[in-house]
């Protein structure tokens, strides 16, 4: 097999060099990553500054329109985008002071913004029929009445979350908060977050977008917007916020150096100790914290982020690369506790749930039934615990999310084999991966608002095809 360089100058010397048969070579050529790795330095991501603030709350404004984005050397790529980004800015929170973002809808779609795994009343959850249409706007306010944590937003809308995200609608949001804190964790230019995104290009550079109801891969790891990228990191300890903002692509991440990650965080914040694992598997919607220390690389180490179920083929095996410099001072630290965290144990009620292909419809169900936003699936009550019972019967995995509040992984059932969730596992999570064949249990309480949230598959293919329900907390 020829590698993309060997093509080139195969090309390069002309016609009569160019022994194989066309099609072969075409084929060679596409099997490499499709733009070069590691040639394009990592962004970092800009944080949103808020228009104004006063005693209890910090006021944002976001504008949702047509953008161009530089992904590609030399190429334009027409994204959707949140204030002319791709991906979105940042915004950074505190907890327990409220930010209300206005958005302002300039494409021609109607969107609904949700932001991912945030304590909110029913009116600010972005729900998937809640749409501001062209020239509309829509105000949101997060209480942020929860523990430090990396959230993200992304687009909701019915049936046009797959392509809405795809095209560019998402962005990370961060809550901070005096115990996290207080563990002196890498901080400020040492703290960073990573949107793992996969896309796929047409010639032109625009992005190639083609509805599935099983999946959407692409085969271009974007980092932040940029194809694998190259980040110049000193010789000390980083804080990364990795969050899986792909459609359909699950991660398992590892270091190319096989030194071990040190992961502090999953989806709903902090982990009570850091749990030091040589990979850590991210599903669509999950986030994972790691805290790496390049003072053990002498400098000019070159590390490769790895994805282990990724493939050569594609290049998407690999994510980004960090490329260690001289050591510097560094007075983070890395804990071993880093929160208590109450374990939920019991509740009244359990609830089971399905996960299925309906294969007359050609959809993707919960209990046999599609989305249908007129029709109630379950009423939790407000405040009491509840246990939620998840098994997949079908042959693809399912990232099950629900909105609202964090749960507790119970344990994962597999041929009936009973396991419980491992340290990375262990923390507040909203999204869990269920396995082919494999049964979850976790204990949520709902809690704050009452009215109507979906749950559903965050693998954004299924939950537009139609692999999602909704409740009202009662
Ligand atoms: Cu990130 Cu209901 O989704
Ligand atoms: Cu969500
Ligand atoms: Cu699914």
């Amino acid at each position: 097999m020829l590698t993309r360089r060997q093509f080139l100058q195969l090309g390069a010397a002309g016609g009569a060099a160019l022994v194989l048969p066309l099609e072969r070579a075409v084929q060679a050529f596409a099997s490499g990553p499709s733009t070069p790795q590691f040639a394009a330095a990592f962004k970092r991501l800009p944080v949103l500054r808020p228009t104004s603030t006063d005693a209890t709350t910090d006021y944002y404004n976001l504008a949702l329109s047509p953008a161009n984005a530089v992904i590609l050397p030399g190429k334009n790529t027409p994204v959707w985008a949140y204030n002319g980004l791709f991906p979105g800015p940042t915004i950074k929170a505190k907890a327990n002071r409220r930010v209300v973002v206005t958005q302002t809808n300039k494409l021609a779609t109607n969107a609904s913004t949700h932001l991912h795994g945030a304590h909110v009343a029913p009116s600010s959850d972005g729900h998937p029929t809640d749409v501001f249409g062209p020239g509309q706007s829509k105000v949101y306010t997060y209480p942020n009445d929860q523990l430090a944590s990396t959230l993200w937003y992304h687009d909701h809308t019915a049936h046009a979350t797959s392509r809405n995200v795809y095209m560019g609608l998402a962005g990370a949001y961060l809550i901070r908060d005096a115990v996290e804190a207080a563990l002196g964790l890498p901080g400020g230019a040492y703290d960073i977050t990573c949107i793992i995104q996969d896309r796929t290009f047409n010639a032109d550079g625009s992005l190639s977008f083609v509805d599935s109801a099983n999946a959407v891969l692409g085969n271009t790891v974007l980092v932040n917007g940029k194809p694998w990228p190259f980040l110049a990191v000193s010789g000390r300890k980083y804080r990364f916020r990795f969050v899986n903002g792909s459609n359909s692509r699950e991660y398992e991440l590892a270091l190319s150096s096989n030194k071990s990650l040190n992961q502090i965080a999953s989806d709903g914040g902090l982990l009570a100790q850091t749990f030091v694992t040589p990979s850590i598997r991210l599903s669509p919607g999950e986030r994972a914290e790691v805290v790496i220390d390049f003072a053990q690389y002498p400098a000019g180490t070159k590390i490769v982020l790895e994805n282990l179920k990724g493939t050569a083929t594609d290049g998407t095996d690999s994510i980004m690369r960090f490329d260690v410099g001289s050591p510097v001072s560094d007075t983070s630290k890395l804990p071993t506790t880093l929160r208590s965290i109450t374990k939920m144990t019991t509740a009244a009620v359990t609830r089971t749930f399905a996960l299925s292909f309906d294969s007359t419809r050609r959809l993707w169900v919960i209990n046999g039934k599609p989305f249908d936003p007129n029709r109630i699936d379950v009423k939790p009550k407000l405040d009491a615990p509840e246990i939620w019972k998840i098994t997949n019967s079908s042959g693809m995995a399912h990232p099950f999310h629900i909105h609202l509040s964090m749960f507790q992984i119970l344990d994962r059932t597999k041929s009936g084999v009973v396991s419980k969730p491992g340290p990375g596992e262990s923390g507040w999570k909203d999204t869990v991966r269920i396995d082919p064949g494999e049964t979850v249990r976790f204990i949520t309480k709902f809690t704050g608002f009452k009215g109507r949230y979906v749950y559903h598959c965050h693998n954004l293919a299924h939950e537009d095809h139609d692999m999602m329900a909704q409740m009202e907390v009662v």
